[in-house]
This record gives structure tokens, C-alpha cells and sequence, in this order.
């Protein structure tokens, strides 16, 4: 998704946008540009492709000024071309902005502007918005944040937008409108920030605004004033954010991907930390409080994510009709919304996303808060849209993930599903303390163990070299790892560009069993659980037909190892946690298989890290 950077301060804009942008490049884009108002002048650089085109400009062409704007952009209207890359600006060239998001009635509007005599010169929907707020300006608005203010209440759509005029050189207008991906203020020593996310920000300052859905901000280098639309005064609270640059930095891994996938042991120590209660066996969810009356009468839990998220949906099923014997029903959330889903009382819809900003995702909250439901956010970031819908919230304190490709986040929303799965349990009195006690030493054991599939000498690189060629994969699993097949078959084909598909292996004779052939790996998970038989016996048919198979099997299982043409081995763990094991060689698989097909692991082509438009 696109990426938003302002500054105003004593400090020249150009270096500090161009810096912030570059730490926005995890969000995927197609082309970039800044915008320096001096005073005198406004001045513009755009670019197509990567950041490094736009540095190469700016260092043809530097641009002097102390209040600047920048922006990645991921086309949704008109291609990824210079004409089309942001900032925009009016006819006058003195209104300037950008823009994340859709402005879903822009033809209408630039038809109303076009018969006005006004001269268009991109295809995008956000140049609508510099005339509308030019129209604005011009006519009586009497300030820029007056003609925004106007001009969003013409915009349907999520809009949010930055806006800077030549008129007003010590002023940046922010403005949010719906869910395309947030707007956050870094509040500076003399100088302030605006950004869509936090890593643009956290090198300047840690102590940030949010801007929510309808509101806008006029900034200063002395701070911010907050309004909502109507132009009523908001008050709203400066946070401080834990996370630092440093952790963001690759800390020497070749990729982002591969940093996160061996934090793995530390992430899920975190999201563990501080929850638990060994002495009494229970877990600690203090934000989920609110929610506590409810629990013992709840009837559903209406689960709701999208990609990988949806995968941990999934297993989040498993875990909370076993252990807290409560009803899960799982959707995308691209579909929910659309299904006019069954909402009954007593149901709560859980969201599980790693930015909280996914616009489907925050779509089937709106859809229950609407219905009158009550809802349960597990989410990574801190501020994030869906962490501030939720009713209640259990943070997944994965830190950020900087990969397109989820690999820890992942993991930490499934262990933060199994301690809800144990919380709703406890609350529910479905699960008695012995039980608890049993489950709480289990996940305590999960950090080690994850670090022992991340150092037990697999060797995945052997193992990528082996099949890098194949044009297709297929990943199987039963029960619990069904949702593990499908999340290894994403990872493959998101970052390696390999066709895979995830499938419940007793669902092999039901057709995929007429893909096999010796060109098509099969990824076996078949760890030593109540169906480890019937994963080898889809080996054994799997192996009878030609095809080549990778099994994923428990430590010491050599009759597994056998049976596979390569194994990858994951320690001994309960069943309901082996699905995390399962994972991380997954993710090291389709790692090792994109690296050598020279894939550009962390920003795969056509991906964004948070999905903010439909
Ligand atoms: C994960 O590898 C994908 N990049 C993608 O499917 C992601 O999980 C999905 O877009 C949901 O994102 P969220 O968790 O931030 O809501």
C-alpha cells in the first residue's frame, strides 16, 4: 500500500521525507515523489520504481525547503507513472497533495471540475482532490485546513490525505477519512512528523498522535491542532511507542523475512510474557476486561481475517472449540461483509491481523459494530484502526514486521489465540485448573522449542536446491496442520512466485491426487499425532505414483524419514502447539527456494504489507 511521510521543522524536508519513505518501502509500491514548499517556491520530484530512481533525481536536483511531503504510491487509478505518481498539485501548482486510498466517486467529480474548464494531467483520483481543495481555497475557505475540511466532505471513499500549500509555508494538513491505512503525527523537539506508519517516524520520535476515521489536523512545527470534519475541536492523547529503529534494522540477516522468521523464539516469549498466572494457572488478558460478563453466555465467536491472518483463523477454530468448547465459524474478511453473515446474539466477531489496518478486516468490524456485536481485535500494532474498533484487544507484541511475508506474526497470533482459547476456558469453565496448568507449561515450552527448529541442522538450502525448478507444490496436512499446509503454500508462492496450493491430505483422491507426477514436490505434514498413519499412507501414495515428497516428521521418526524422499524434523510437542513448530521450516522452505530464484523476498512484486484498499 501506499506510503505517507510530512515534516515542518527548522530542519530541510527533502532528506528527512526521503528517509521516512525509505522506511515505508515494506508497504510495496510502483512509483514515488516529495514535494518542498520554501516559501518562495514549490518545488516537486517524481519518479517510477524504486526509491533509489527518486534519490537519483533529488540528487540531480535537490530541493530547498522546510516543509516537505512524500509519497510511495501502489497504482489503484492509472498506471505506475511519473504523471501519475504523487504529490498533485492544482492548476496553480501552490495546493499540493497526497493520498492514500480510493476516492470512489472521483469520475463524478472530475466531471463536475472538467466542465468547470479544469485541466487534468494524470489519470488518478487523488489530482481530484488538489482541485477540489484549489476550488476551495480559492473561493472563500479563507485556510487550507478549511478548503481540506470541504473538500472531504465531498470525497466518498477512504481517503487519507496530506495536504501543503505555497501560501501557507509553516503548514501541513492531515486528514483521515474511513480505513485506507492510518494517519499518525510524530510529535518532535520544535518540528513535527506525519506518516501512514510508525517506522517513518520512530528514528525522530517515539511519542506519536493517532489521527481516527473523520479527523484532521492542522500542524505546526510547534505541534498540532485536531478536529473532525465538522471543524469541532478534538481532543487527543500523545502515546509513547516501545518500539525503537534499531529493531527494526535487519540486525545483519540478508532480508527482513529472515530476521523475523529467527525472532521467532523471542516474539512468541513476548506475546506469552506477562500473561500467564502459573501459580493459579490462569492467563491474564487485563484488555479483554471489558468483555469478561459476556464470556460464560457467549454462543459464537464469528473469526474473521484475510491471507495468512485467515490461516491463523483457522487454527484459532481448533483451539477454541477444543479447549473453551465455544463454536468458531471462520471467513475471509473480503467475504464476511458480503455474505450477510448469520449474527446472532451472543456471537462476538474476532479479528486476528498483524497491522490492524487491512480494509477487509476492518470492514467485517464495522459490520458487527453495526449489528450491535461486540469484538476482539488479536493485532500486532499498537494504535492500529483495528486495535481502536475493538472492544477488546490482546496484542500480539511481535514488534514490527517488516517482511510482506507474515512469519512471525503468524506465529504469534496462534499463540495468542491459544491463550484466548485458554482464557475464554477458563471464564467458561470448560477447562479446570489441572488442565490449565498442563496447557499454560506447554506454550512456556514453545519459545525453546521453536529455537530448536530454527538451530537443529534441517537443511533447507539442500533441500530449496533440490526443487527450486518445480513450477507447482503441493502442501498437505490433516486436522490441526490442514490450516499449516495452506499457510506453507502461501509462503511459497508469495515470495518465490512458484504456483502452490494447500490441501486436507484426506482430500488428495478427491483430485489433486491427478496432479502427481515425478515434477510435482508434495510438502507432507505428518508429525507424530492421531493421524500420523494416515499422513504416511498419503505419503506411500504419493511415493507410488511418481511424485517426490518432503515430509515434516516428529524427531526420530524413521519410519517417516523412510517413506519421504527428504525430511525436515520438529521436536515432540502437544498437538495443539505443533502447528507452530510445523510452520517455521515452512517459512525457511519457501525462504531458501525465493532466494535462489533471486525473488525480492521482502517486497515480492505486486504485494503490499497492509492491504488498505479493496
Ligand atoms: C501474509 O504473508 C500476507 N502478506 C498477507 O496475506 C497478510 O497476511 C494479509 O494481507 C493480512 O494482513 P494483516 O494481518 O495485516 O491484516
Amino acid at each position: 500500500m501506499c506510503g505517507i511521510v510530512g515534516y515542518v521543522g527548522p530542519r530541510e524536508a527533502q532528506d528527512i521525507v526521503l528517509e521516512g519513505l525509505r522506511r515505508l518501502e515494506y508497504r510495496g509500491y510502483d512509483s514515488a515523489g516529495l514535494a518542498v514548499a520554501d516559501g518562495g517556491a514549490v518545488e516537486r520530484r517524481r519518479s517510477v520504481g524504486k526509491l533509489e530512481n527518486l534519490a537519483a533525481v533529488l540528487r540531480e536536483q535537490p530541493m530547498r525547503g522546510c516543509l516537505g511531503i512524500g509519497h510511495t504510491r501502489w497504482a489503484t487509478h492509472g498506471g505506475g507513472t511519473e504523471a501519475n505518481a504523487h504529490p498533485h498539485t492544482d492548476a496553480s501548482g501552490r495546493i499540493v497533495i497526497i493520498q492514500n486510498g480510493i476516492v470512489e466517486n472521483y469520475l463524478e467529480l472530475k466531471a463536475d471540475l472538467l466542465a468547470k474548464g479544469v485541466e487534468f494531467v494524470s489519470q488518478t483520483d487523488t489530482e481530484v482532490i488538489a482541485h477540489l481543495v484549489a476550488q476551495h481555497y480559492y473561493n472563500g475557505a479563507g485556510d487550507l485546513a478549511t478548503a481540506v475540511r470541504q473538500a472531504l466532505g465531498q470525497l466518498e471513499g477512504a481517503s487519507a490525505v496530506v495536504a501543503m500549500s505555497l501560501d501557507e509555508p509553516d503548514t501541513l494538513v492531515a486528514a483521515r477519512l474511513g480505513n485506507a491505512g492510518g494517519v499518525v503525527l510524530g510529535v518532535g523537539e520544535g518540528e513535527m512528523f506525519v506518516a501512514s506508519d510508525m517506522p517513518a517516524i520512530l528514528e525522530h520520535t517515539r511519542r506519536v498522535i493517532f489521527l481516527d476515521n473523520r479527523e484532521l489536523a492542522v500542524v505546526h512545527a510547534d505541534g498540532a491542532r485536531v478536529m473532525d470534519l465538522a471543524g469541532e475541536p478534538v481532543d487527543k492523547d500523545v502515546t509513547t511507542v516501545s518500539w525503537n529503529p534499531v529493531t527494526v534494522a535487519k540486525d545483519g540477516y540478508r532480508h527482513f523475512m529472515l530476521k523475523e522468521i529467527h525472532e521467532q523464539s523471542r516474539s512468541l516469549t513476548d506475546v506469552i510474557r506477562g500473561r500467564v498466572d502459573f501459580d493459579r494457572a490462569n492467563v491474564l488478558l487485563p484488555d479483554l476486561e471489558g468483555l469478561r460478563p459476556v464470556l460464560p453466555h457467549l454462543r459464537r465467536l464469528h473469526a474473521v481475517g484475510c491471507g495468512t491472518a485467515w490461516h491463523a483463523c483457522l487454527l484459532a477454530k481448533f483451539l477454541i472449540e477444543d479447549l473453551a468448547r465455544l463454536p468458531v465459524e471462520v471467513d475471509y474478511g473480503s467475504e464476511f461483509r458480503y455474505r450477510d453473515p448469520l449474527l446472532e446474539p451472543g456471537s462476538v466477531v474476532l479479528v486476528i491481523t498483524q497491522s490492524g489496518e487491512t480494509v477487509d478486516t476492518l470492514a467485517a468490524m464495522e459490520e458487527a459494530r453495526d449489528r450491535g456485536m461486540q469484538s476482539i481485535a488479536l493485532v500486532n500494532v499498537m494504535g492500529s484502526q483495528a486495535a481502536r474498533l475493538a472492544d477488546g484487544v490482546v496484542y500480539l507484541n511481535a514488534g514490527p514486521e517488516i517482511g510482506v511475508a507474515s512469519t512471525k506474526a503468524f506465529t504469534s497470533q496462534v499463540a495468542a489465540a491459544y491463550l484466548l482459547a485458554l482464557y475464554l476456558g477458563q471464564a467458561r469453565g470448560t477447562l479446570p485448573q489441572e488442565r490449565r496448568r498442563d496447557l499454560l507449561r506447554d506454550i512456556a515450552a514453545l519459545p525453546n522449542l521453536v529455537g530448536r527448529v530454527l538451530s537443529n541442522g534441517n537443511n533447507y538450502e539442500a533441500i530449496a536446491q533440490k526443487y527450486v525448478e518445480a513450477d507447482d507444490f503441493l502442501y498437505l496436512g490433516r486436522g490441526i496442520n490442514y490450516p499449516i499446509a495452506l499457510e506453507g503454500a502461501l509462503k511459497l508462492k508469495e515470495i518465490s512466485y512458484i504456483h502452490a496450493e494447500g490441501y486436507p491430505a484426506g482430500e488428495m483422491k478427491h483430485g489433486p491426487i491427478a496432479l502427481i507426477d515425478e515434477h510435482l514436490p508434495v510438502v507432507a505434514i505428518c508429525p507424530r499425532d492421531k493421524v500420523r498413519d494416515k499422513m504416511l499412507s498419503n505419503i506411500e501414495q504419493v511415493r507410488a505414483r511418481g511424485g517426490r515428497v518432503i515430509a515434516l516428521a516428529t524427531e526420530g521418526d524413521e519410519e517417516v524419514a523412510r517413506t519421504a524422499d527428504d525430511v525436515i524434523w520438529i521436536p515432540e510437542a502437544s498437538r495443539y502447539l505443533t502447528p507452530v513448530l510445523a510452520v517455521v521450516p515452512l517459512q525457511l522452505l519457501a525462504y531458501h527456494i525465493a532466494v535462489l530464484r533471486g525473488a525480492d523476498v521482502d517486497q515480492p512484486r505486486n504485494l503490499a504489507k497492509s492491504v488498505t484498499v479493496e
